[in-house]
Order: C-alpha cells, then structure tokens, then sequence
C-alpha cells in the first residue's frame, strides 16, 4: 500500500492533492476572534517540524500526488528562515502551485524573496479598511505595513487574494469599500464566515454574518455573476463582478459546507496530520521520522490517515476542539 501510483483518494473518493503546512502557531497579531489578548501557550520549539524535516515528508507527499501547498501559520513570515523552506520547495518540479496566506505585516520585506523562489500568489487576511479598526481588531498599528505589503507585491507581479472574515458590529460597514478596493486594484476579493473556534467561543455566534447577508449588501451596488472559476480549484464560491476584471468569494463554512469537494490535508507546526480542519488523524509525522521509519512506513501511514478522513464536519460539536493559530485555517 505505500506506493502511490495515482495519487491520494479517500473513501468518498475526493482526490487528495492540496496540502497546508503550518509552520508555526506564532503571530505577530492577536486578532480578536483568533487569540485572547492575554496570550496563548505556543508549543515549546522542540516540538515544531525542523525545515528538513518538512522537506522529506513533502517530498513523500509529492510523491503521493500533492499538487498544491500552501504554507500557513501562525503567521509564516514570522518564522526563522522561512525563505530556505520557501526557496526549496519552489525546487519540487512536481508542484503545480505554492503559495501562502499571510497577515501581511512582513510582505514587503518578503515580496522579491518570494516572487524569485516561484511563488504567483499570495492570500493576504485583512479585516478592515479602516485603519483605527484595523488597530482595535489586530491590537496592533501596523495596517501601513499591510498596505504596502500588498503595493509592492502587485509591482512585482505576485498576485494578491484578500481574506476578510465578515464580522457583525466589527466590518459590516465596510464590505462595499473592499469591493471598490478590489476593483480598483485589481485584486479578488473573498469574504470568509467565522467559524466558532476554542478561542471565541463566546463571541463568535453575535459576530456571526451568514454569506446570503453579504451578497445582499454587495447587491445593491454590484452586479455579480456567478459561476466564476479561478486559475485552481478553490474553496471559495467564485463571482465575476461585472464590468471589472475581480472575482468576489464566499468561503461559508457554516453556511455552506463544502466538505464533499475538499481536497486537502493539513501539517500542523509539531507533524500531527490533520485530515480534517476539524480532527486531528491521530498520526504524527515528526515522530514517525524520529522512530527512523522509512518513507514506504511513513506512506502507509499517510494513506491510513486519509483513508479515515471525516465525510463532513460537525461544527457544533467539533469547534471547541480547533485551535485556529495552530492549523491556520
Ligand atoms: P485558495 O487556494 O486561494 O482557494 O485558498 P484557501 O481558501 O484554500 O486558503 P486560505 O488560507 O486563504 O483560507 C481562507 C479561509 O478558508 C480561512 O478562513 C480558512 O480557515 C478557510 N478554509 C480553508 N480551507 C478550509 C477547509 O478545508 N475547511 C474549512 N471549514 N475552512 C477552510
Ligand atoms: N473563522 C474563519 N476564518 C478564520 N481565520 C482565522 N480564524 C478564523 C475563524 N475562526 C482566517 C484568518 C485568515 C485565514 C488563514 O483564516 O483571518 O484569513
Ligand atoms: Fe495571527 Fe491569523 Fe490569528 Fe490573526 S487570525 S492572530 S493573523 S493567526
């Protein structure tokens, strides 16, 4: 069973070919929904994938028929090095796309770096326009540092998605004026729902904002056209918005579950495999090369993991359990 000759498939028959690695839990932001000011118990360093290890089990996943990687946190432009991972897994001929969603705070020290090591685009998360509530969302004044992450990075040519989760009281004001930015900067646009999450338990339902009372909002002024498909597969719902050259997304996890078209898999910082946004496989990757297992081990364990991948989530009974920072998303 170890070799994989046409790729990853589950017992529902998706093909598993999207791999997210989250390279550390660590952030430079505490957004309010994410992480409690107070802080959180990050994992010890010890315990979090070192770079070679993250390159031989990708290479195992290459292998098994990943296609797809993005790199998550935390935040990954916060850890060490990240551009040796960066530049070397932009080496993998097998890999049709990699790329990263970062807060943008160190986009623009990064922008080049990134563009020179194969990377076409990058999904950056902003909440808000504003830059006050930018601050009273992320506790930190760094928007300018966002917004030139996202100037530079157009100049160079790296493609830029923005992520905002829609938020009651917090950025329901402000979806027409990310619409307008996307438009005139030419950059798509994806409204995500919040998902509850151990961290904001208690919030999370009043900040709550079904995907059909953004589209509601957006319709007044634009017009959308559905049906909109993106360069690769995505979890977004896609519209082309009329008269311009942007596509606005949906990702409505609540909503709209879209579980039967998932295609991923997830690296958390410390090698546990996740198959599942929401469960964790029981399989723990750096562990297994500790114990010196061969890659033909490792693949039939990957292929146990995957086989066991949930059909669908359960929010209500699976989010006090998902720590967003640590599997970013
Ligand atoms: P594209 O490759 O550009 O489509 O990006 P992506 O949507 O796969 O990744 P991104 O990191 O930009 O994630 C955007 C939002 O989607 C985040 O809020 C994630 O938590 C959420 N998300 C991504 N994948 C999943 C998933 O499999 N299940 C759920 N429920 N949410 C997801
Ligand atoms: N629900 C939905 N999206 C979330 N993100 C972080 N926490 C949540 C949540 N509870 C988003 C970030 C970023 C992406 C990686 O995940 O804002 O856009
Ligand atoms: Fe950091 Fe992302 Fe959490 Fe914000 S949502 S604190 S950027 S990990």
């Amino acid at each position: 069973m170890g070799e994989v000759k046409n790729g990853l498939l589950d017992i529902y028959e998706r093909r598993i070919d999207y791999l997210r690695i989250s390279v550390t839990d660590r952030c430079n932001l505490r957004c309010f929904y994410c992480m409690p000011n107070e802080g959180v118990p990050f994992m010890a360093y010890s315990r979090i994938l070192r770079y070679e290890e993250i390159l031989r089990l990708t290479d195992i996943f290459l292998e098994m028929g990943i296609k797809k990687i993005r790199i998550t946190g935390g935040e990954p432009l916060i850890r060490k090095n990240i551009l040796f991972l960066v530049k070397e897994l932009g080496k993998r001929k097998s890999l049709r796309e990699l790329t990263l969603t970062t807060n943008g705070i160190r986009l623009s020290e990064y922008a080049y770096d990134l563009v020179q090591a194969g990377v076409e685009r990058v999904n950056v998360s902003l909440d808000s326009l504003n830059k006050k509530n930018y601050e009273q969302m992320t506790g930190v004044n760094l928007f300018n540092n966002v917004m030139q992450g996202i100037n530079i990075s157009q100049e160079l040519g790296l493609k830029i998605k923005l992520n905002i989760v829609a938020m009651r009281g917090r950025n329901d004001g402000e979806f027409l004026d990310f619409l307008k930015f996307g438009i005139e900067n030419d950059i798509d646009i994806r409204f995500i729902e919040l998902m509850p999450q151990y961290y904001n338990d208690s919030i999370a339902e009043n900040l709550f904002i079904p995907e059909g009372e953004v589209l509601k909002i957006i319709e007044k002024m634009y017009t959308l056209i559905p049906g909109a498909t993106g360069s690769e597969k995505t979890t977004a719902k896609l519209y082309k918005i009329k008269n311009s050259r942007v596509t606005v997304g949906f990702i409505s996890a609540v909503s709209h579950p879209f579980c039967s078209e998932c295609n991923k898999i997830r690296l958390m910082p410390d090698g546990t495999l996740r198959t599942c946004l929401f469960g964790d496989s029981g399989v723990n990757l750096k562990n297994l090369l500790a114990e010196k297992k061969t890659n033909k081990e490792i693949k039939v364990e990957i292929v146990k993991a995957v086989k066991a991948k949930p059909e669908k989530h359960n929010l209500n009974e699976e989010w006090p359990k998902l720590v967003m920072h640590r599997v970013g998303g």
